[in-house]
């Protein structure tokens, strides 16, 4: 059986910076609460579609592989941001490529996306399925975020990376993943207003209401994320001692801290990102894996541990081999058009169309699990 190198890798962050202040400017926030409370400085704020923010990851992790596109095999687009559901994002972000030979498959596990992505590429690489893969994590979160809501509105970010697989006899590549889901804890996080329950009752897209259960989430967070380290460094057989880095999902600076003591690995050993770009739900993983190359903080033949948490509540942690390379085989030139609006004016406008007053999804909540128990 073959293994799946991570051989081309590239991200794409939207220009716009939204500050804790520009938040101040109409939440009841401050930067000090914010900091000490989650670790974040600013995240970006989009101007483009998810797809061309995709796209431009995509361009890069392919050139940085020396990939042509029409080798593709497959496309996943891992995240809970979709253009629209049909055709599903994947799809767009194949045509825009070039990709004319490949699959194109969209997977959302919210803040996990990615990870997935890339156990699922590298299990169909790894049974003969595919040769290849494209897998992409993105947001773009800002559209359809609750801005009247500081429990939330404070805490997310847009952007997007990607990474190429490919087929080698090597043993590289996630060679180790433990992959769940804590389900009672289901509606802890959850956006209302956001699919087909909502079908027919007059709800504008990116009207929402989150559900969302902060210190629940902290603490099933560094749980899940923890034991799932533990098992699959166990299951490989490695200590932590020999972990060379981790790329840990960027919800909060304490719970990367909380999820680094448990494994017992130095903080030295952490890519942190969550200070610049908040938390990217599904793109802050691969953003993370991008700088820490970029950085040159991946040694050739180290182990990368990459834990992961997000809505569902999935989770995960993947274990990385890493190859003899961590240089770049080429440079795309691909680029977003220039933003000629600051952050602030974005987010001003999508708040000028979400409904203020009535927050008319009050009354259309799909039956929890809790109702739903109740209606058997
Ligand atoms: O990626 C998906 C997974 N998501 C996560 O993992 C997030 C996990 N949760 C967290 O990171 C933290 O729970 C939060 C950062 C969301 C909140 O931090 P916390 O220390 O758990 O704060 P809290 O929820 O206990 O709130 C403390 C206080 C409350 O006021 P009272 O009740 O003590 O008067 C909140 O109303 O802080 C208030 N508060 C705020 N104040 C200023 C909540 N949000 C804000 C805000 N600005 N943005």
């Amino acid at each position: 059986m073959s293994y799946a190198a991570i051989t081309g890798w590239g991200a794409c962050m939207p220009p716009a910076v939204l500050s804790n202040d520009d938040l101040s400017t109409f939440l009841d926030t401050s930067d000090e609460w914010i900091t000490t409370r989650t670790g974040m400085k600013e995240r970006r704020v989009s101007h483009v579609s998810a797809i061309e923010m995709s796209t431009v990851a995509s361009q890069r992790a392919l050139a940085c592989a020396g990939l042509d596109p029409a080798d593709v095999d497959l496309v996943i687009y891992g995240g809970t941001s979709n253009d629209e559901l049909c055709p599903n994002s994947s799809s767009g972000v194949q045509l825009a490529l070039g990709a004319t030979n490949a699959a194109a498959m969209d997977l959302n596990t919210a803040c996990t996306s990615f990870c997935y992505g890339l156990a699922t590429a590298t299990a169909m690489i790894r049974t003969g399925m595919i040769r290849n893969a494209v897998v992409i994590g993105v947001e773009l979160i800002s559209r359809y975020m609750d801005w009247s809501n500081r429990n939330v509105a404070v805490l997310f970010g847009d952007g997007a990376a990607a990474v190429v697989l490919q087929a080698t006899e090597a043993e590289e590549g996630v060679v180790g993943s433990v992959l769940g889901c804590d389900v009672e804890a289901r509606e802890t996080l959850r956006v209302r207003g956001f699919g087909c329950a909502y079908a027919g009752q007059g709800i504008t897209f990116g009207d929402t209401l989150w559900d969302f259960d902060g210190q629940v989430i902290f603490k099933r967070a560094v749980r899940a994320m923890s034991e799932a380290s533990t098992r699959v460094l166990a299951e490989r057989g490695v200590k932590a001692d020999d972990v060379g880095l981790v790329v840990p999902h960027q919800a909060n600076l304490r719970i990367i801290e909380s999820v680094a003591q448990h494994a017992g690995i130095p903080m030295e050993k952490v890519i942190v990102t969550v200070q610049k770009y908040g938390n990217m739900s599904a793109a802050t993983v691969p953003v993370a894996l991008v700088e820490a190359l970029e950085t040159g903080r991946v040694q050739p033949g180290s182990w990368v541990l990459m834990p992961a948490f997000g809505g569902g509540l999935t989770y995960c942690s993947l274990l990385v081999k890493w190859g003899t390379r961590v240089t770049p085989l080429g440079k795309s030139d691909a680029a977003l058009p220039p933003c000629e609006k600051t952050a602030l004016e974005m987010v001003n406008v999508i708040r000028a169309g979400q409904d203020p007053h009535g927050r008319s999804l009050k009354g259309l909540m799909a039956p929890t699990l809790v109702e739903a128990r109740l209606a058997k």
